[in-house]
């Protein structure tokens, strides 16, 4: 994970690198760190904590320049210390650079290069490159990078400076994302654009294996052959004020509220009269109409998202639907091949597992297609189809607006895979004017929950309540049948993510097989009882806990009054929607629950713990 920046021009560099690091801090935020050259000298602050600490010491004591490399950690090797974070340099301060990756063999280098006198500081794998590039110096440090990146085994993505080059930044990459951005008289490098769109909106995508040469305003890119090349240049058309919490206490809540809107722009977008249109989605309708079976691969919420996928598209078209996690499918032999259609869902387009398993998926001769947020992505540019969700900018770590466009691409996916290969189902007439109803209906649940009367609230203070008065030993657990079982999983990861309360989602009809034991009185059980074909089932899991002396929160239908005859603790009401469209309105008060906990206990909602938003690591 981590997030790297890198600046070459007129300005001062050290406020250009920690602004762009603080909208890198989701890639980690453990420690930071910059280095600043000027005057042929290489000056390096770096600080354990969040960005704030380094911030707050860079006031107390400046470092002036006009180039320079950032970093934010999220550790791999090496605990979070001063020393381990990045930048790293060599034993002269002639080269410093920072990484985001994992150099698999980085002890072989390492060892060897001990054996030439190199001594190394810290425990990370990341500081071989520093000594590796000031091995391979001589005079000239793109050519100090390419001969350093062909020893390295792993993934990466630096920037490298060296103290006689005043005005350049070298840059590469191998399976971690890296940007260029191209200003008046200044470049910049970055993991992600957010980084450097208060400067400029010009960005180029660096594939894998190339080498990029930033010196003042002139940026060169060579392919991994040392070939120069000429990578488009992309006008991005966001704001930076959408990566901005705009009024709202954390992005995670922002980007809750913001779900409408998403989900307006998805179907406004795609909907065109009676017909689902995806203009970048290349793959071939022949092709689509030859498959026997689809794969959805994905991880955490992504893999929650293909799960309910699996319950749509089955539903719509007919074709089996199996889901995986990237980790298990990559290493698993798995059966695909030209008749599977594999569909690889995530937000960042960069999570390592994900990105194994599409190349995976492709070279046992399957078609894949991408469901990302980021443009230009890895996922999105390996995939041979891709359909973007359009969300925006998802900056909380627990990812929110990102799932139910999600969604809504898979619901908008089945219909149109329907269409393409004739079989539309006579209730597909409804399909497109239920999606429409939904953004709405999500305003609706939300406008709620921003009045003084906001129930979750209400809820979220006495569970604290009570877990503080049991000695913080209370859990949760979410209970869903059908299409809104990959809810429970997902209502439990949310909480579980930034409360840090241990939750579990089940499918209902499971409870019997193990979850009904852990019933007293001290689990919240969670039911999704909307209204469905297993609603009454769910009404006798919830009397069953009920009788156990279990405390239940039912998430129901507007209008159910069978739900009033049980005595249930806690009723949280979604529109009235067909069965088959209803996750999209059940996650959002679960989501708000969930925030409204974390809330409580006053954790730091949106970088919790150990998490990172981008995993771009094994
Ligand atoms: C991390 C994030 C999750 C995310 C998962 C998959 O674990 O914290 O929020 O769901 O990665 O990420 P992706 O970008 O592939 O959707």
């Amino acid at each position: 994970m981590c997030g790297i920046i890198g600046y070459t021009g007129k300005k001062e560099v050290s406020k250009i690198l920690v602004k762009g690091l603080s909208r890198l801090e989701y890639r980690g935020y453990d420690s930071a760190g910059i280095a600043v050259l000027a005057k042929e000298k290489i000056r390096i602050r770096k600080k354990k904590g969040k960005l704030s600490v380094l911030r707050d010491d860079l006031k107390r004591v400046p470092i002036e320049g006009h180039v320079g490399i950032g970093h934010t950690r999220w550790a791999t090797h090496g605990v979070p210390n001063d020393v381990n974070a990045h930048p790293h340099a060599d034993g002269e301060h002639s080269v410093a650079v920072v990484h985001n990756g994992i150099i698999e063999n980085y002890r072989e280098i390492k060892e060897n290069l001990k054996k030439k006198g190199y001594d190394f500081l810290s425990d990370t794998d990341s500081e071989v490159f520093a000594h590796l590039i000031s091995d391979n110096y001589n005079g000239d440090l793109c050519e100090a990078v390419k001969t350093s990146i062909k020893e390295i085994k792993g993934s990466y993505a630096i920037a490298a400076m060296h103290k006689n080059e005043p005005d350049r930044i070298i840059g590469a990459r191998m399976d971690s994302p890296l940007v260029v951005g191209v200003g008046e008289d200044e470049t910049f490098l970055a993991s992600d654009i957010p980084a450097i769109l208060d400067y400029t909106k010009d960005v180029i995508y660096i594939e894998n294996g190339d080498i990029v040469d930033l010196s003042g305003n002139v940026c060169s890119i060579y392919d991994s052959d040392g070939q120069k090349v000429e990578r488009d240049m992309v006008k991005i058309k966001w704001d930076i004020s959408q990566a901005e919490k705009g009024g709202y206490k954390h992005f995670m809540l922002k980007e809750i509220f913001e779900q409408p809107k998403v989900l307006h722009d998805i179907f406004k977008e795609r909907i065109i009269g009676d017909s689902v249109a995806f203009e970048e989605l290349v793959i071939d309708e022949g092709v689509l109409k030859g498959i026997k079976n689809i794969a959805i691969i994905a991880c955490g919420t992504a893999y929650h998202a293909g799960l309910t996928g699996k319950y749509i598209l089955e539903k719509h078209t007919r074709i089996p639907v199996w889901v995986d996690t990237s980790s298990e499918f990559r290493y698993r032999d798995p059966l695909v091949g030209e008749n599977t259609l594999v569909v690889v869902v995530s937000q960042s387009g960069e999570t390592a597992d994900t990105l194994a398993a599409l190349r995976e998926a492709k070279s046992r001769g399957s078609k894949v297609l991408a469901i990302c947020n980021v443009l230009g992505s890895s996922i999105a540019r390996e995939a041979d189809g891709v359909i973007y969700t359009h969300a925006g900018p998802e900056i909380a770590v627990a990812s929110t607006k990102a799932y139910t466009a999600q969604l809504a691409i898979l619901y908008l996916f089945a219909y149109y895979l329907a269409e393409v290969r004739g079989d539309s189902q006579e209730h597909d007439k409804n399909f497109l004017k239920e999606l429409k109803k939904l953004p709405a209906s999500a305003e609706k649940i939300l406008r709620q929950y921003h009045t003084d009367e906001n129930i979750l609230e209400k809820y979220a203070g006495e569970f604290h309540e009570y877990y503080l008065a049991r000695n913080n030993k209370s859990c949760f657990l979410y209970l869903a049948r059908n299409v809104n079982y990959p809810n429970a999983l997902e209502g439990a990861l949310k909480l579980k993510e930034i409360s840090y309360v241990s939750a579990e989602g089940y499918p209902a009809g499971e409870m019997k097989h193990g979850p009904i034991a852990l019933i007293d009185e001290n689990p919240w059980v969670v039911c999704i009882a909307v209204e469905a074909d297993t609603y009454e089932k769910m009404l006798s899991n919830i009397q069953e806990i009920k009788a156990r002396g279990g405390l239940v929160i039912a998430i129901t239908t507007e209008g159910d009054t069978e739900i009033k005859g049980i005595d249930v603790n806690y009723n949280i009401r979604v529109p009235r929607v067909p069965e088959m469209f209803s996750p999209i309105l059940v996650i959002v008060p679960l989501q708000l629950l969930a925030y409204f906990i974390a809330a409580e206990f006053g954790y730091d909602i949106d970088q919790p713990r150990n998490l990172a938003k981008s995993v771009t690591v094994e």
